[in-house]
């Protein structure tokens, strides 16, 4: 039987990327882990993994897309029966929708706040009795430097982690009354599967003013790719958070998108918006 004092976490979008790594790494540090994901016939990669380290046992398969709240209560549910209490809440789950302001469709504006905005807080909303029941808990909010600095071409998906970052910040103080502590995450370019999935059909409407910016950003983004990082040292960080008694609010990695971050806050806005654009030139 299950002792009542054993972890537990639950991790969003669980298929791929850093969710599947991080629901590993958290397995690995013996929490009993929900695993959710909108398509749960995606696991496999998820549990082979798991089970090559020795913690496949760990580690239940929960079918959860955050964009249905059938199914997010049916898994607030589902983690109370099973595992009776939730130390750790990681929102991950995520699109990215690029393109530029004028051009994206007011379709793909909904669908990209409607995932990483709206669906974090459904899930936010359905977990936070278990987690206050549970006592001392975590919710890690995966953000990005995104959330930080709105680069060109990247509209919709910053203005996603913009609102991650604020709704950050509430929760942050109204939970820490609660024994609860909100940390978010900021990582920079890594080469997971999210990439593909959206940039990689980026295009402009024909006769574009934006066409040239678009090749610029495209082969920037490329680049940062190539040069990017493992995506399990994002992982590692999460399951490091999970542990800790008093964790920072924000995180941000790697050192470079530190850096980023640091020469935003120092320059004058006009300033800094005009570097950007300049290293865009660069191709
Ligand atoms: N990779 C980076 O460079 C980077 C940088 C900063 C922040 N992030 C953030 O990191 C998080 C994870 O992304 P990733 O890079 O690991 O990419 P990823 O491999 O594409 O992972 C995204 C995960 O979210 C899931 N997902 C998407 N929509 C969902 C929904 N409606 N309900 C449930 N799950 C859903 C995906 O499921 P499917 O497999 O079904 O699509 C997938 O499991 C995202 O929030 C992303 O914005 C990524």
């Amino acid at each position: 039987m299950k002792a009542a004092n054993q972890k537990t976490a639950l991790v969003t979008g669980a298929s791929s990327g850093f969710g599947l790594l991080i629901s590993i790494e958290l397995a690995k540090g013996g929490y009993d882990v929900a695993a959710g994901m909108r398509r749960p016939e995606a696991a496999g990669e998820l549990l082979q993994q798991a089970a090559k380290f020795g913690v496949a046992e760990r580690i239940r398969v929960i079918e959860l897309d955050i964009c249905s709240e059938e199914q997010v209560q049916a898994a607030a549910r589902s983690v109370e029966q099973e595992l009776g209490r939730l130390d750790v809440l990681v929102n991950n789950a995520g699109i990215a929708v690029g393109g530029f302001v004028e051009e994206v469709p007011l379709s793909e504006w909904r669908r990209q706040l409607e995932t990483n905005v709206i669906g974090t807080v459904s899930v936010t909303q359905s977990m936070l009795p278990l987690m206050r029941r549970t006592g001392k808990s975590k919710m890690i909010l995966i953000s990005s430097i995104s959330g930080v600095v709105g680069f060109p071409g990247y509209g919709p998906y910053a203005a996603s982690k913009f609102a991650v970052e604020g709704l950050g910040e509430s929760l942050a103080m109204e939970l820490m009354p609660l024994g609860i502590d909100v940390v978010l995450v900021q990582p920079g370019a890594y080469g997971t599967p999210i990439w593909r999935k959206s940039f990689g059909e980026l295009k402009v409407r024909e006769g574009s003013p934006y066409s040239g910016m678009l090749k610029r950003v495209l082969a920037y983004s490329e680049r940062t790719a190539k040069k990017s990082g493992d995506p399990l040292e994002v992982a590692r960080l999460v399951a490091r958070i999970a542990g800790m008694k008093h964790p920072s609010f924000r995180y941000r990695l790697p050192r470079s998108t530190r850096l980023t971050g640091r020469i935003k806050a120092w320059l004058p806005d006009r300033f800094f918006q005009r570097l950007i654009v300049r290293l865009l030139g660069r191709e």
